[in-house]
């Protein structure tokens, strides 16, 4: 497994999970990979430093699993697979349907999958114009990977206007902003919908809905994601079939018919309008954080089986099934963040709240600091609890979340909370 945050962590505990699996080496890793679970006992998760090519090859693994999009997006999976290793995750080509916002926006067209209304600019001298032909300020979002901060949502065409020329001189994110994308603004609801696919085959996840900004009720900044819950009320299973029909069939037979077959995890962020139109946002090229935690506690299945099958262009599709359970990710940040997470401060109470049923402390900044664990990036824990229900489950990691403690930690108490007003209208 390559990767360090809490997606990989929650891989890595259900992939010990799973019959399938012997052994897990995690490359990074984190502290709390680092914390061998005891519950797994005789197999083991270990965390080894190093090139993720060099460290596969030398534990001569027999599935490498890719978490983040900048490996991806560079070309690791090609180059573990000349290795003649077996990879889940897409080849470099097909991670353009993120690591390019204009290539996914054409792709889309091309394939007759629904998204906004979009053009892309290059120079500075089309900018002026092309955010005229917008009726209200577009969206303008940077083409390249950058760690989810190059989207602006403009409230005017003066503010789209200055993000754009930031983006366009390079000083906003080097070569990344360099070509942009406008589009047209979509109001709605947002949900995030993952299949895993062995390039033909694909099976659902269930639908997850992030919680992108800092604050309670949808203000503050954005960050990478605050929290989630799965399933999604919102996703009716009229809904997942239509996501299904309208944007993953298309997509992924448009990917192969085009030679770049996709092999991993496809995730779609779709905004559900009013109307219950479904339109795209974006796709990723890999599983979503914090959405992964909680769409692993609510299938059933061996997960390495899954994930091994996809990667070798045989994907059992009944290998995975949703479970009859409900999950909320609450995540715990560090003071400052996402401008300046400040590092250091030292972590209490992740025991006490593991010893909740059905909870599991996730880790992505921490790190070990002779005897503690202290924070070590913006985004510290996420607490997950599972349960029957999601009232139940949104309880118990709020329970667990009151037993940990540090300095300056930042959550929202409002996780889920949407999901019961769209189980009332
Ligand atoms: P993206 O990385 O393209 O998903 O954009 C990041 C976030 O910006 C999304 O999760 C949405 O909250 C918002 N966003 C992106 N595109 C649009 C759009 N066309 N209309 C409204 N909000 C958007
Ligand atoms: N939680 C959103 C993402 O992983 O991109």
């Amino acid at each position: 497994m390559v990767g360090s945050g809490g997606r990989e962590h929650a891989l890595a505990l259900r992939l010990l999970a799973s019959e399938s699996v012997g052994e897990v080496v995690v490359t990074p890793g984190n502290a709390g990979m680092r914390m061998a679970p005891q519950r797994f006992a005789p197999k083991v998760l270990r965390s080894v430093a190093g090139n993720p090519v060099e460290v596969a090859v030398h534990e001569a693994v027999d599935l490498v699993v890719i978490g983040p999009e900048v490996p991806l997006c560079a070309g690791l999976a090609d180059e573990l697979a000349a290795r003649g290793l077996t990879v889940f995750g897409p080849t470099r080509a097909a991670a353009q349907l993120e690591g390019s916002k204009a290539f996914m926006k054409d792709f889309a067209v091309r394939h007759g999958i629904r998204t906004a209304r979009h053009e892309v600019v290059r120079a500075s001298g089309e900018l002026e114009q092309a955010v005229q032909r917008f009726g209200e300020a577009p969206v303008v979002k940077a083409d390249g990977l950058c760690a989810g901060k190059g989207v602006v949502v403009a409230e005017s065409a003066s503010e789209a206007l200055d993000a754009a020329r930031g983006m366009l001189s390079g000083e906003a994110f080097g070569d990344a902003g360099k070509t942009l994308v406008l589009e047209e603004r979509v109001e709605g609801a947002e949900l995030s919908l993952h299949a895993l696919s062995d390039g033909e085959r694909f099976v659902l996840l269930p639908a997850a809905q992030d919680h992108k900004r800092l604050l309670d009720g949808d203000r503050g900044p954005n960050t990478g994601g605050m929290g989630t819950h799965a399933p999604a009320p919102l996703a009716t299973p009229e809904l997942v079939e239509r996501a299904r029909r309208e944007i993953f069939e298309p997509a992924l037979r448009g990917m192969a018919a085009e030679g770049n077959p996709f092999r991993g995890a496809l995730f779609a962020g779709l905004m559900v309008t009013p109307a219950r139109e479904l339109v795209l946002l974006e796709f990723n090229v890999r599983f979503g954080d914090p959405e992964t935690q909680v769409m692993l506690a609510t299938i059933d299945g061996d997960l390495g089986d899954a994930l091994d099958g996809a990667a070798r262009g045989a994907l059992d599709p009944a290998a995975l099934a949703p479970a009859a359970r409900h999950a909320v990710c609450i995540v715990l940040a560090a003071h400052g963040y996402p401008e300046k997470p400040r590092t250091g401060d030292a972590i209490s109470g992740l025991d006490a709240a593991e010893a909740l049923e059905d909870v599991s402390v996730l880790h992505a900044g921490t790190a070990v600091s002779g005897d503690a664990i202290v924070t070590a990036g913006g985004r510290v824990l996420g607490v997950r609890a599972s349960a029957p229900t999601l009232t139940d489950a949104r309880e118990r990691a709020y329970a667990a979340v009151g037993r940990i403690q540090f300095d300056g930690v930042q959550f929202r108490r409002d996780i889920a909370a949407r999901a019961f007003g769209e189980i009332l209208s």
